[in-house]
């Protein structure tokens, strides 16, 4: 680490870091803070521990940042002077979901390091037999992505939508995965681990879940490092030109470490089953229930790895509502009434993991608003979501 140049930062001379408060230091006390999301892809051949990552980061940001914003900071790993070191060991580093209409002073923010490394390889489809008409058939049933994916990568940003729709998610998802590290009683405090999208076809209900499936995992998969930067205020020194300086040895910076700190929840790997409802509820009705019960009972066997965060995409779960009505009509009630049982129970012992998620998709908006109307409790703890036209 020896030969990136900023070991001991100096940064007289920066008007940036001028002094506000007219005293010769930062104004830092009374403001608030603001916490200030930046991900740091991995170089895939880097080997460095994260710690030490993490100081390199850091130091690019005393070095080069004096306000934050929505955006992505790729473009610093590839200066003259940074792009030696930093540039093989950081592939990019992005800012998103700071909901404030002007930029974060360097002095007010709050960083938090979410390290990861993506993933390249393609969504695995998983196949189940099913047996339709005398002949055996594979189906397949679900997508199943490994997070996080590259494919994945950026779409998050890429979706056009109300930010408090998007923060709103963000904080349910950490919330549910909080309270189930804690053994939260569901009974006290009515949670269900599910969010439900609905609205128009096309209003990007599935990318949004796929993309908020990866943000959830980035977000929560390694312990985070965070430093408020109000903690280097006492470092600073005040030349005689009136600008400030941060002059200390990086390897002493106040960095909150993870390992030092008791950790939210920590995942090592982290799996997406995209579940198809139209294989599941179509072909070969009276065959379903099984096909729910298999699927679900491999998923079921993933998720007893509590370090694996798995997260279950239904996308248009009204399928299994016009299946039902679709079997009754046809005279197939049984089947009906064991596939939607078949469903709902898998789903409950599912949700009861602490490391699953459960996201559905779907196009019903009146009945859907029907039932927020008339909710009362009835919501069990479900976020649901309205998508609109934009
Ligand atoms: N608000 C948005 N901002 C940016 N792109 C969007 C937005 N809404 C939809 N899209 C784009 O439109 C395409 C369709 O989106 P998507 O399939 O996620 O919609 P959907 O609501 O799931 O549709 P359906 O109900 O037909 O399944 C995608 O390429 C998506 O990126
Ligand atoms: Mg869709």
């Amino acid at each position: 680490m020896s030969e990136f140049p900023l070991t001991n930062i100096g940064i007289g001379g920066h008007s940036r870091f001028r002094t506000n408060s007219g005293h010769g230091t930062p104004n830092v006390v009374h403001q608030r803070r603001i916490a200030v999301h930046i991900e740091v892809e991995i170089h895939h051949r880097c080997s460095l521990p994260h710690t030490e990552i993490e100081q390199v980061v850091l130091r690019l940001l005393l070095h080069k940042c004096n306000t934050f914003n929505n955006g992505s900071l790729t473009h610093l790993l590839q200066e003259p002077e940074t792009a030696a070191l930093c540039g093989k060991i950081v592939k990019s580093l992005v800012i998103s979901d700071i909901n404030l209409a002007t930029p974060i002073s360097f002095w007010q923010a709050d960083l938090m390091l979410h390290l990861f490394r993506l993933c390249d390889h393609s969504p695995e489809s998983d196949f189940l037999e099913a047996d339709g008409g005398g002949q055996d058939q594979s189906l397949p049933v679900a997508e199943q992505w490994e997070l996080p994916n590259t494919q994945l990568q950026g779409l998050w940003e890429s979706i056009i939508l109300d930010e408090t729709i998007k923060s709103r998610l963000l904080s349910y998802c950490a919330t549910s995965l909080q309270f189930s590290e804690r053994r939260v009683n569901s009974n006290i405090i009515s949670w269900n681990k599910m969010i439900l999208l609905y609205g128009p076809p096309g209003t990007g209900k599935t990318s949004l879940c796929k993309a908020l499936a990866q943000k959830i995992y980035i977000r929560h998969c390694n312990p985070t490092a965070t430093i408020s930067t109000a903690s280097l205020h006492d470092m600073i020194s005040i030349g005689p030109d009136g600008n400030m300086s941060l002059d200390f040895d990086m390897s002493t910076a106040p960095i909150n470490h993870p390992t030092k700190r008791k950790q939210m929840v920590r995942y090592r790997s982290g799996l997406m089953f995209e579940v198809n409802c139209h294989s599941l509820f179509s072909k070969w009705f009276s065959e379903s229930g099984k096909l729910v019960m298999k699927l679900f009972n491999h998923i079921s066997e993933i998720a007893e790895d509590e370090t694996c965060l798995t997260i279950l995409l239904i996308d248009e779960v009204e399928s299994i509502a016009s299946a039902r009505s679709s079997a009754s009509s046809s005279g197939e009630p049984g089947d009906a009434i064991r596939v939607v049982n078949a469903v709902l129970t898998s789903l409950d012992s599912l949700k009861r993991k602490p490391n699953v998620l459960v996201m559905c998709t779907s196009n019903m908006i009146s009945s859907l608003d029907e039932v927020r109307k008339n909710r009362g409790r009835a919501d069990y703890g479900i976020l649901f979501v309205f998508l609109g036209i934009p």
